[in-house]
């Protein structure tokens, strides 16, 4: 999965091209910085607002659709395909209808590199939704700022993922905040003094969460006392989980996805250490409790929005989405969601559907009224919206407290 470090990223950009130009045989497709408004392209032609034609109006959507992220992108897909199906039902794009391109990643970096190359050039995709994971975002979005294709990622908080470029920005708050809130919970709600860290070290999401919460928990005046690592899909923890319990913590940081974190609480559990566990919206799955069980009972994390959230917006959009679907939709359903209607908003606003205007129309979206909050794309082209924390209580996220910026 996110195995993308920053500094390779040209040069995975540079294969990314390469594979491109081999695959499709034209050069000129892969030609960088085109901006898609300037005719030529099926989707960019015509303004956006004045509807030359009724011509579907193509995005594109990457995310993990199978492997150890797979609800991720399936929860996202499944969001994205509700807000198309509801703006398609009130005449879509001014009268054109929105249709979807969607690839699935696999959780894999490199794979995340070459469909969104794919879907910019192949497919010729106005705008690309995705990718749930900073590292796969990170891998998609040069690529999508150098075909000048804006890029809205629903869920990745890195704060890396938005300077990649003007073409990229998100709907969702980002980790320096997100820190802030896990520190803040633990050390003014559950009086933790002692954290024990213990974070994958090849995802960017999951070791810049862990400083970003290191940072904030030491400055409320707490102390990590271990700081520990892995790699996604470890089979063992004991090692790591062994020295921490000899540091005996409060609670344990674990800003990892949702797979390993089950396993880590299950082994933990089985070591007899009884501390709470803590993470980010990455544990954020309904997978989180299948495999996790009675261990992962009364750990907590960070989210975008809660089931439990009374207000209408919410509560509407779970009895359509499980209409639509049969379940309840986790964040990254709701983030799918938002993400995917305020890109319709913007295309309305847009002077045309060319990559810079698009950019633009994005990146000056106000007050919009999504289901995970009020969403207004900052300078840097992130939002500033509030966290929920969530206790896992009879198997499922409980609502405990909001924590605003
Ligand atoms: N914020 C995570 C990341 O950046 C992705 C994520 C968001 C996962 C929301 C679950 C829910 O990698």
């Amino acid at each position: 999965m996110s195995r993308v470090p920053g500094r390779s990223s040209t040069a995975l950009l540079a294969v990314i091209l390469a594979a491109c130009a081999a695959a499709y045989g034209v050069v000129a497709g892969c030609s960088s910085g085109t901006d898609r408004g300037g005719g030529g392209t099926p989707n960019g032609q015509s303004g956006a607002g004045k509807a030359a034609s009724n011509e579907p109006v193509v995005i594109g959507h990457y995310g993990s659709l199978t492997g150890a992220q797979a609800t991720f992108g399936i929860s996202t897909s499944q969001g994205i395909r509700l807000a198309i199906k509801q703006a398609n039902a009130t005449g879509g794009i001014n009268g054109r209808p929105i249709t979807l391109r969607e690839y699935d990643t696999k959780g894999d970096a490199r794979e995340a590199g070459s469909v969104v190359t794919r879907l910019c050039t192949n497919d010729k995709v106005v705008a690309v939704l995705g990718e749930v994971a900073s590292g796969l975002s990170l891998a998609g979005a040069p690529v999508c700022q150098e075909f000048g294709v804006p890029m809205i990622t629903p869920s990745s908080t890195n704060p890396r993922v938005t300077v990649v470029g003007d073409m990229i920005s998100r709907v969702c708050f980002i980790d320096p905040f997100q820190g802030l809130v896990c520190a803040k919970f633990a050390y003014e709600h559950r009086k933790a003094r002692k954290v024990a860290m213990l974070y994958d070290q090849a995802a960017p999401y999951s070791t810049g969460l862990a400083e970003e919460f290191r940072g904030a928990f030491e400055k409320l005046g707490g102390t990590i006392a271990t700081s520990q690592t892995y790699a996604e899909g470890d089979p063992d923890f004991n090692a790591q989980l062994t020295t921490i319990r000899s540091a005996e913590p409060d609670i344990i940081f674990v800003p990892g996805y949702y797979t390993d974190v089950a396993n880590i609480a299950m082994q933990a559990r089985k070591l007899g250490i009884t501390a709470p566990l803590l993470g980010g919206d990455g544990w954020d799955s309904t997978k989180l409790t299948e495999i996790g069980g009675p261990a992962i009972e009364g750990s907590y994390y960070s989210n975008h929005y809660s089931q439990q959230d009374p207000s209408p917006t919410v509560q509407k959009f779970i009895a359509t989405y499980k209409a639509e679907f049969g379940s309840t939709p986790d964040g990254l359903a709701a983030l799918g969601y938002d993400a995917a209607l305020l890109l319709f908003d913007a295309m309305k606003r847009s002077p045309s559907l060319g990559g810079k205007d698009l950019a633009a129309a994005i990146a000056t979206s106000k007050d919009f009224h999504g289901v995970t909050g009020t969403i207004t794309i900052d300078a840097d082209r992130n939002a500033v919206k509030p966290a929920v924390m969530l206790e896992v209580k009879g198997g499922a996220p409980t609502y405990v407290t909001t924590i605003a910026p």
